[in-house]
C-alpha cells in the first residue's frame, strides 16, 4: 500500500527502524544527548523554543489553548473547515470569549478583513487560525500580515500548523504554533511539538500533561515531566535528519511540485481557491467518494475521505511523506478514469 493520506503518512524507511528500537529509560544520559539533538534539529526549522509532549496534534491545539488563553480572554478565531471548528472548541473549553470569523469553506479572510472585525470586538487577547486547513487542503498564506495584525492590536498569534511546517513555510514569528510529528515531519504519530515565541501567559490551571511551564523548566536539564514519547522521538531524529538534508527550501518546493501536479491534472474540482492550495494535503469536491477511495484502495493506494460538513462530498490526498510524483500521476490516471476526464 502506498499511504498518501493526510496523515499519518509514508514514512521513510529509516524512519521506521529508528522506531522500532529498545527505548531507553529516560533519565539515562543516553536518552538525554538524543532528546538534545532532536530539540536542536527541531529548532532549525522555524523560529521558537521547540517543546515535545506524548500526544498528537489535538494535544498540541490543547496545550497552546490552555497555556496562552484564560477563561473570559477575547479570541478571534478564522474558521474555513473541520480543524478550524475543533480551536474553536478547545479555545470555547477553555472559556475563551471566541468571536468567529467565517468566510467559506475553502477561502481565506484577507487580513484587512480580520483587523476590521478584531477592531469591532476590541480589546482582542489573541488571534487563533489553522496554517493548513486539513479539512479543506487549505492554507492560509497570510501569517505575516496576520502578525502585522496582532501586533497593532497587542495581541497573540496562535497558530494550528499541524498538517503544515515543516512542508508549509512559516515566513514570520509566531507567538505559538502547534503541531505533531505524524504529518510533514514524517514520523509516526505520538509527539505534539510546540514552538514557542512568547512566554506562556495563562494564569489559570490546567493538568500537568500539557503544563508547558513545567517542560520549559524540565528542557533546560534536558529533561521532561512525565515519561516521553521516546520511540517518537528517536524516528524524529532520523526523519529531521532526512528533512535538514534535503534543505528546508528544497522540502517546500518538493510538497509544492507534487500538489501542483494533482491540482492541475485531476478532473476535480478543488475545495480551496488559488493561491490557498495547500501543498501538504490536496482536497477536491466529488460525489463519487467511496467509489474513489474504494477503487484507489483496490489499486494500492490510500486516501482519505472528507471530515467534518463536507465529509461525504470530498476527498483528500496527501502528498506528504515518501510520496513519488510517479505515485501521484498514477492515482490521478485511476481518478480520471473513473469520473470521466
Ligand atoms: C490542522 C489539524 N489540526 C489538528 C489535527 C488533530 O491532530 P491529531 O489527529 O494528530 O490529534 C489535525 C489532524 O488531522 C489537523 O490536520
Amino acid at each position: 500500500m502506498r499511504y498518501l493520506t493526510p496523515g499519518p503518512v509514508q514514512i521513510p524507511k529509516q524512519v521506521v527502524e529508528a522506531f522500532g528500537r529498545q527505548p531507553h529509560f529516560h533519565k539515562l544520559e543516553e536518552f538525554k544527548e538524543v532528546f538534545k539533538e532532536v530539540t536542536e534539529k527541531l529548532s532549525k526549522v522555524t523560529t521558537g523554543d521547540p517543546i515535545i509532549i506524548p500526544g498528537t496534534g489535538t494535544l498540541a491545539v490543547d496545550a497552546m489553548v490552555y497555556n496562552f488563553i484564560d477563561p473570559g480572554d477575547k479570541v478571534i478565531a478564522l474558521s474555513y473547515g473541520e480543524f478550524s471548528e475543533r480551536l474553536i472548541e478547545s479555545l470555547e473549553c477553555r472559556g475563551a470569549e471566541v468571536f468567529r470569523l467565517s468566510v467559506g469553506v475553502g477561502k481565506v479572510p484577507h487580513p484587512d478583513v480580520v483587523e476590521d472585525f478584531a477592531k469591532k470586538v476590541g480589546s482582542v487577547a489573541a488571534i487563533a487560525l489553522v496554517h493548513n486547513e486539513t479539512g479543506a487542503g487549505t492554507c492560509n498564506r497570510y501569517l505575516s500580515k496576520l502578525r502585522g495584525v496582532a501586533d497593532s492590536l497587542g495581541a497573540l498569534l496562535l497558530i494550528d500548523s499541524v498538517s503544515g511546517i515543516p512542508a508549509e513555510p512559516i515566513d514570520c514569528v509566531v507567538d505559538v504554533i502547534a503541531t505533531s510529528s505524524q504529518k510533514a515531519f514524517i514520523a509516526p504519530p505520538g509527539a505534539a511539538i510546540l514552538y514557542l515565541n512568547s512566554k506562556p501567559r495563562a494564569k489559570h490551571t490546567m493538568p500537568r500533561s500539557i503544563n508547558l511551564n513545567k517542560f520549559l523548566k524540565s528542557i533546560k536539564e534536558w529533561d521532561t515531566p512525565y515519561t516521553p514519547p521516546i520511540n517518537v522521538i528517536y524516528a524524529l531524529d532520523a526523519s529531521l535528519s532526512y528533512i535538514l538534508r534535503i534543505g528546508l527550501s528544497n522540502y517546500h518546493e518538493m510538497h509544492k511540485m507534487k500538489a501542483e501536479y494533482l491540482y492541475s491534472r485531476i478532473s476535480l474540482k478543488s475545495i480551496a481557491d488559488e493561491p490557498f492550495r495547500s501543498y501538504t494535503v490536496a482536497a477536491f469536491f466529488t460525489d463519487k467518494v467511496d467509489g474513489i477511495v474504494n477503487l484507489l484502495k483496490s489499486k494500492g493506494f490510500v486516501i482519505s475521505r472528507g471530515v467534518g460538513e463536507i465529509k461525504d462530498r470530498s476527498i483528500r490526498i496527501g502528498v506528504m511523506g515518501e510520496v513519488s510524483l510517479d505515485d501521484i500521476k498514477r492515482v490521478v490516471e485511476i481518478v480520471n478514469d473513473y469520473v470521466g476526464k
